[in-house]
């Protein structure tokens, strides 16, 4: 399969120095921030505030991996799925102070959602805090939030859709893969894989 991400350092790609050092004490070491994200070979991710393909492997794997976790979402991404998904604690990024939802924690930064999922929700203070969270998109919040992971989990889609929405690149020297699984697809007429990769130590992006 094609590599899908480029080599670029993070300055060439837009994430600044400040928000890379704002990062580092938010994150108890030994938590797990995990980006999960599904992206075709260009890095698209989106169409028209939707997904551009139908690939029911991939939402039923999203779901066996987020399900019992927090996950963080921009507003947009939330609206495209409409609904809190269920046994998951939902947490929104919105700059509007208004909005709100039932079922759904919002928060109007990046920072003030790093605070929440490292502060159990009232009904579960004996959660494990070292217990993964997710973000799980959209584009505006994997590239603010891409510097506080330490994890990501890919869903790679070996064939280019029409997208209006990509992935920031990356700098691929900062992750390493840990575990790839392939399958091909029948209806899309490609080849996909699930793909962990972990974050090197002290690498910046
Ligand atoms: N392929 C995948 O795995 C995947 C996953 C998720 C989403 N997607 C796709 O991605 C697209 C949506 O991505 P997107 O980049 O357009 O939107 P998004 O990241 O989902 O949401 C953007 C919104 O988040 C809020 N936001 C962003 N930064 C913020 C900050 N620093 N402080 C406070 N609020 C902030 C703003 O909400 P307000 O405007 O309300 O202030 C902003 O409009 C859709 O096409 C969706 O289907 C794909």
């Amino acid at each position: 399969m094609a590599a899908f991400y480029d080599t670029r350092m993070p300055q060439a790609v837009g994430l600044k120095c400040a928000t890379l050092l704002h990062a580092i004490p938010l994150l108890t070491p030994t938590m797990t921030l995990s980006i999960i994200v599904a992206t075709d070979r260009e890095r698209g991710i989106g169409i028209n505030n939707r997904l551009p393909w139908r690939l029911p492997e991939d939402l039923a794997h999203f779901k066996r991996v987020t399900t019992g976790h927090p996950i963080i979402m921009g507003r947009k991404t939330f609206e495209s799925i409409g609904r809190p998904l269920p046994g998951r604690r939902n947490i929104v990024v919105t700059r509007n102070i208004a909005w709100q939802h039932a079922g759904v924690e919002c928060v109007s930064s990046v920072q003030e959602a790093m605070v929440l999922v490292q502060t159990p929700a009232a009904e579960q203070l004996d959660s494990d805090a070292s217990a993964p969270a997710f973000i799980i998109g959209g584009a505006e919040i994997y590239r603010q939030m891409m510097p506080f992971c330490n994890q990501m989990i890919v869903t790679e889609i070996d064939k280019v859709f029409n997208c209006d929405t990509f992935l920031p690149a990356l700098d691929m020297q900062a992750w390493r893969e840990t575990a790839r699984e392939a399958y091909h697809c029948e209806h899309n007429n490609c080849g996909y894989a699930f793909v962990t990769y972990e974050r090197v130590a002290h690498a910046p992006n």
